[in-house]
């Protein structure tokens, strides 16, 4: 069978399992997950799934320019941009940076339910600053769900998810595969909030809000998690300097960066009114990278998926008695210099 037939059949089945299943795992009750501390179950076999997005597109010249890192597979998912988009720009981004050891790549598939949001505004028409890369003709990819998939099962235990956007290709991973969670080694998950506001809605943050059964399901699955909220991605705030700190135009993600982040800057002033910009995905990664610089603490987390104005908010419970179980670490602070100054020197090769 080729890789379009596999291709075609698993989204089939996928479509149809996760109409089956959704219902009973989403009101499954949360199980008690392992609280490791953040360092302690850093494979280096990572999976990066991605919405690009420049905020992406940095994140991914750090983890394929790190020889720490074994990326062995980047998946897009619809999140700042169609799934279709999404998965020109992995293709895109990856043919202009070219790292040594291509991972395997995911295509995103439409979510079962598509709420009205992307981030052009802020990232440009295609997500990537207008640059509309031209992608090389390949073989049809295979759904970003089953790569995920094939990678965990190829090396269970061992695999870190990055999830740098809306979960829904690890929520349908999960679904297709319910043995798959406990195989995974942790999912580091850039969203939510803890106290402080949403950025998409006055509760919500962007990836959470895209698909809130998607995050729903993954909260409450038996794997082991580390989120990465706003709370503290937001007080990494980048400037006009970053330029002059930027790798060597010559180099590939001297080059490319020095393409994208001009729009980026241009998105945040025009729509918020900031001179810089934050870059979430990059310091979620940062937290794969150097968790030394981060804190974390163990908390109970779960995601709002009917709320008229709470759709897609993070609750975690806080209550001086609580009743929910801890099923999540959670990044709380971080060494903010040493973060700033590790991602300078990481997008360095240093
Ligand atoms: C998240 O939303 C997206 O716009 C960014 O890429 C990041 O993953 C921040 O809320
Ligand atoms: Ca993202």
């Amino acid at each position: 069978m080729s890789e379009a037939e596999i291709s075609v059949l698993w989204q089939w089945a996928g479509r149809r399992t996760i109409i089956l299943s959704w219902a009973a795992l989403a009101s499954r009750r949360c199980r008690k997950t392992p609280n490791i501390a953040l360092e302690d179950a850093m494979g280096r076999k990572v999976i990066i799934d991605v919405d690009p997005g420049i905020d992406d597109a940095m994140a991914l010249c750090l983890a394929l320019g790190n020889s720490e890192l074994e990326v062995v597979a980047v998946t897009a998912v619809g999140g700042n941009v169609s799934p279709g988009q999404a998965t020109r720009n992995v293709q895109a981004i990856i043919e202009q940076l070219d790292p040594p050891r291509w991972p395997r790549l995911g295509a995103a598939s439409e979510p079962d339910i598509r709420l009205a949001v992307d981030r052009r505004s802020l990232y440009g028409s295609d997500g990537l600053g207008g640059t509309s890369f031209a992608v090389a003709e390949r073989q049809h990819l295979l759904p970003s769900e089953k790569v995920i998939c094939d990678q965990v099962h190829d090396a269970p235990h061992m695999v870190t998810i990055v999830a740098l956007g809306p979960l829904t290709n690890v929520a349908r991973a999960f679904i297709r595969d319910p043995d798959l969670p406990a195989l995974v080694g942790r999912i580091v998950i850039m969203g939510g909030t803890v106290s402080g506001p949403g950025n998409i809605t006055p509760a919500a943050e962007f990836n959470m809000y895209c698909d809130p059964l998607a995050a729903q399901t993954v909260f409450r699955s038996p794997s082991t998690k580390t989120l990465v909220p706003l709370d503290v991605t937001n007080r990494i705030e980048l400037s006009y300097d970053l330029f002059n700190q930027l790798p060597d135009e010559s180099t590939r993600p001297g080059h490319l960066l020095r393409q994208l982040l001009p729009q980026a800057f241009r998105g945040y002033r025009q729509q918020f009114g900031l001179e810089g910009i934050h870059v979430h995905d990059t310091v979620t990664l940062m937290a794969v990278i150097h968790p030394e610089l981060f804190s974390t603490k163990p908390m109970a987390g779960d995601v709002e998926t009917q709320g008229e104005l709470t759709l897609g908010a993070t609750v975690f419970d806080r209550r001086r008695a609580p009743a929910w179980r801890h099923n999540m670490e959670v990044v709380s602070d971080m060494r903010k210099e040493a973060v700033v100054k590790a991602i300078i020197d990481g997008l360095n090769g240093s």
